[in-house]
């Protein structure tokens, strides 16, 4: 109804000539908070990212990025979120196609049918592009921290939610998660990390090639990428719920040892998060620490960590995102609570393992919550995708509904959610159906009262 509303009004719009120029957009995705991201049909499997970094610390890149375009209905062209770099040129299976850049979309004028996949070849080359959000002190997407005298700079990738597309042409939204390569190339004497595991390091007359290859599909805000004068850290590998893990951190230089010291115990948190959430999701797991007053992003297999919040909370927190964010999609942005509930519970169930009692942290939610107001846990506005209530009143929500069943039954059921939703874009109505199935109705009607109810139902 609504997408056909819009595609009316484009019509009249140009009908009526005003925006005789402006070309019809196909449907976007349809998600409720960011309407125009995404589009409806297609199915982005992987991303081949052949990226060069020339001047570590500035925004200048250079890319070629392949797609491997599918098609779940029949799609007229092809209309990627971008706003990133100056498109060099565009190939559709190895041959040259017109483009053009419409506002954020970048559109490629050639029809893909169902069942058959393209491999859609997008060069850019500029700064990139940015995308301001109304929460943090910087643009989203690709990050810039200039070098001190002779050191080189710093580049990253913070895109939560929709950042990527400031650098990268890409499907942009969490519904459509895909499988990712990375080839990332720099100068002699700079590191490159991103999600997956490092498969590859090469040298060539424009410098040195890290490869990555990210193997299970993740969503794009989640893709890492990490560029600078860095110290790779290489852990102990651990197993996580009988799944082995490599685990690997990577500081910029001067990072006093207070600092460094809580990612001694990421294999520790991995093991404690397995017991409860079952085996970790991808082959590798660790932190890159930056120095900018960020929040701290659960990047695929590479959390992004601010100085100032290098602790085991926050350390749990974005490792538990690993499962629930990454592993399991979210369906739409409103429902980012599934997210931010999950990974806070984390923090108690990490405090817990510590033999220490729950009562604290579960007060200390609730005061919170309780001194301003709640909200039921989907999300109306993009204000409030980050706000208490998603964290705590999410968190809260699984703690009523352990209470309701106990853990043996709470532990099945979050192992459940985490293998039954891997890669399966997931809304609230799909928990409540789970918790339904595995738990039962009574259970279900917890959970649900802690979804819906305007305010703050009855604590356990
Ligand atoms: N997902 C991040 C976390 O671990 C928070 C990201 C906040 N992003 C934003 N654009 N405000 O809690
Ligand atoms: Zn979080």
């Amino acid at each position: 109804m609504r997408r056909s509303w819009i595609l009316a009004l484009a019509l009249l719009g140009s009908a009526l000539g005003g925006a005789a120029q402006a070309p019809v957009l196909p449907a976007a995705w349809g998600d409720r908070i960011y309407p125009r991201l995404g589009q409806a049909g297609l199915d982005v499997t992987h991303y081949d990212v052949a990226l060069r970094v020339p001047q570590p610390g500035t925004r200048t890149l250079q890319a070629e990025v392949t797609l491997s375009a599918q098609a779940t209905r029949p799609l007229p062209l092809l209309s990627l979120d971008y706003l990133g770099p100056a498109v060099q040129g565009v190939t559709w299976n190895g041959a040259a196609v017109p483009f053009e850049r419409a506002g954020e979309k970048l559109l490629i004028r050639r029809a893909l049918t169902p069942g058959t996949t393209a491999r859609v070849t997008v060069r850019l080359s500029g700064p990139a592009g940015r995308v301001p959000d109304p929460d943090l002190p910087v643009d989203l997407g690709w990050q810039a921290l200039p070098g001190q005298g002779a050191q080189p700079g710093v580049n990253f990738s913070f895109s939560e939610p929709d950042g990527t597309r400031a650098f990268l042409p890409v499907n942009d939204h969490p519904a459509d998660p895909a499988t990712f390569t990375l080839r990332v190339t720099v100068p002699q004497g700079v590191t490159a990390a991103a999600s997956g595991v490092h498969t590859r390091v090469q040298d060539t007359p424009q410098g040195r090639t890290f490869t990555f290859e990210q193997r299970e599909a993740i969503p794009t805000y989640a893709l890492s990428v990490h560029v600078g004068p860095l110290e790779r850290v290489d852990r102990p590998a651990v197993q996580v719920a009988g799944k082995t893990v490599q685990v690997r951190d990577y500081f910029p230089p001067g990072i006093p040892p207070n600092i460094r010291a809580p990612y001694e115990r990421t294999g520790e948190i991995l093991r404690v998060l397995g017991e409860w959430f079952g085996p970790y999701p991808f082959a590798v797991y660790g932190s890159a620490v930056v120095r900018p007053a960020l929040p701290a992003l659960e990047t695929a297999t590479l959390s992004t960590m601010p100085v100032t919040s290098s602790n085991v909370r926050v350390i749990v927190h974005e490792a538990a995102h690993q499962w629930f964010g990454n592993s399991v999609p979210l369906g739409d942005w409103s429902d980012t609570w599934l997210n931010e509930g999950f990974a806070t519970y984390a923090e108690l169930l990490w405090v817990q393992a510590q033999g220490e009692g729950e009562a604290a942290v579960v007060q200390r939610w609730r005061d919170s919550v309780q001194s301003g107001p709640t909200r039921p846990l989907v999300a109306r506005t993009a204000a409030e995708l980050f706000d208490r209530s998603a964290y705590l009143r999410g968190a809260l929500a699984l703690h009523a509904l352990r209470a309701e069943v106990g853990d043996g039954p709470f532990r099945t059921f979050l192992q459940t959610y985490a293998r039954e939703r891997a890669g399966q874009p997931t809304r609230t109505a799909d928990l409540l159906a789970l918790a339904r199935r595995v738990l039962g109705p009574d259970a279900e009607g917890v959970l649900r009262a802690w979804v819906e109810s305007p305010g703050l139902p009855p604590l356990p």
